[in-house]
């Protein structure tokens, strides 16, 4: 492995022993039951997603992919990024093409992604290594929402935040987040956010239902965490996969929805989880977005909107934009 990358984890020793403590007794304590779904992306949740972004029904992925190869070259030359930062990095598949386009432009020094996933920032960078030769891979293991850890990389920065991740948060998690991004921007560094758009239903639905069954095994698969590092005793067959649309809110919601009156033991938080036939546990919220109200809740954070771009389909946005003067 050439010296090009290095990989830093920054999150605490302890964090899968007290965050996910904290999260699970926080989050079947009330009402929905929600379990939070940055712990799915264990190695086999990262290579789930990964084929996740494969499915015929998941468009989101070459939605964005359709824009970014479109677009690249254009947000290098706005850019001129020295630095490019990406937040949930996963395999850096589409970021090859932000890559591509930073190094013809010849502004390129450093790529810096940050993830939660450790095996998944070790597989993309060493792949990356490989096929950039005068690249540095600097990747951080760590939890974006608690510590967004951008060091002493040569700027301009361009921070690129893929994938519609923005949309597992909700509202008042976004607001937060675009906060800290702000105090950790400088005025020449840029966002890069992809955002999915409000469609149709079943458009929706089927991206995160598959007829394949992965989304189902991914959504479980949070479960066998839970079962590996709580000592809990879930037994996933026992849960049936759900994607529904929230009309109000205007999200996908993943629920796990228990098959049949049941007991579950979490030693670990010192729980023991009643549930009936039906009642559900909410793992994921998968906002989606239109052009005023996200343009209008980051000028809120701090940000003005400079470019938006779509696919042909109008399915996904892409948008450029700065820290706000
Ligand atoms: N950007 C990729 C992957 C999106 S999936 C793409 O567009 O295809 C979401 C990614 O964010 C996963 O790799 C997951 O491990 C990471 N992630 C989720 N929550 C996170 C958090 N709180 N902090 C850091 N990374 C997180
Ligand atoms: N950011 C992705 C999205 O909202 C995450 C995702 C894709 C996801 N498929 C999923 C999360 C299935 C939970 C379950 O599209």
């Amino acid at each position: 492995m050439p010296n090009r990358f290095t990989l830093e984890h920054r999150l605490p020793r302890d964090h899968s022993a007290t965050s996910l403590r904290t999260d699970v007794l926080h989050g079947l304590a009330t009402r929905p039951r929600t379990l939070p779904s940055k712990w799915f992306y264990d190695a086999h949740g990262s290579e789930l997603f990964e084929q996740i972004t494969r499915l015929p029904e998941y468009y989101p992925t070459r939605a964005e992919q359709e824009i970014l190869t479109r677009r690249a070259p254009e947000i290098a030359a706005l850019t001129r990024a020295s630095t490019l930062i990406e937040l949930g990095s996963g395999s850096s598949r589409k970021t090859r093409l932000l890559l591509d386009a930073l190094t013809a432009a010849g502004t390129l020094q450093r790529y810096a992604p940050l993830d939660v996933s450790s095996s998944a920032l070790t597989e993309a960078g060493e792949a990356l290594c490989r096929d950039y030769p005068g690249l540095r891979v600097a990747a951080t293991v760590t939890d974006f929402e608690q510590d967004l850890a951008l060091g002493d990389e040569p700027g301009p920065r361009l921070l690129a935040f893929l994938g519609s991740t923005i949309g597992n948060l909700n509202p008042a998690e976004r607001q937060s987040f675009y906060g800290t991004l702000r105090h950790a921007l400088s005025s020449d560094d840029t966002l890069l956010l992809g955002a999915d758009l409000v469609k149709d239903t079943g458009t929706l639905v089927r991206a995160y239902d598959d007829s394949q069954g992965v989304t189902a095994a991914f959504n479980k698969n949070v479960l066998t965490v839970l079962n590996r590092e709580l000592d809990a005793d879930f037994d996933p067959a026992a849960f049936d996969h759900e994607a529904v649309w929230n009309e109000a809110e205007e999200r996908i919601e993943m629920h796990l929805r228990s098959r049949s009156t049941q007991t579950v033991k979490i030693p670990a938080v010192d729980l023991v989880l009643g549930l009936h036939a039906g009642e559900s546990l909410r793992t994921e919220i998968c906002s989606k977005f239109r052009r005023d109200a996200l343009t209008s809740e980051l000028a809120t954070g701090g940000f003005t909107v400079r470019h938006w771009w779509t696919d042909s389909a109008a399915r996904f946005a892409l948008l450029l934009a700065v820290p706000t003067r």
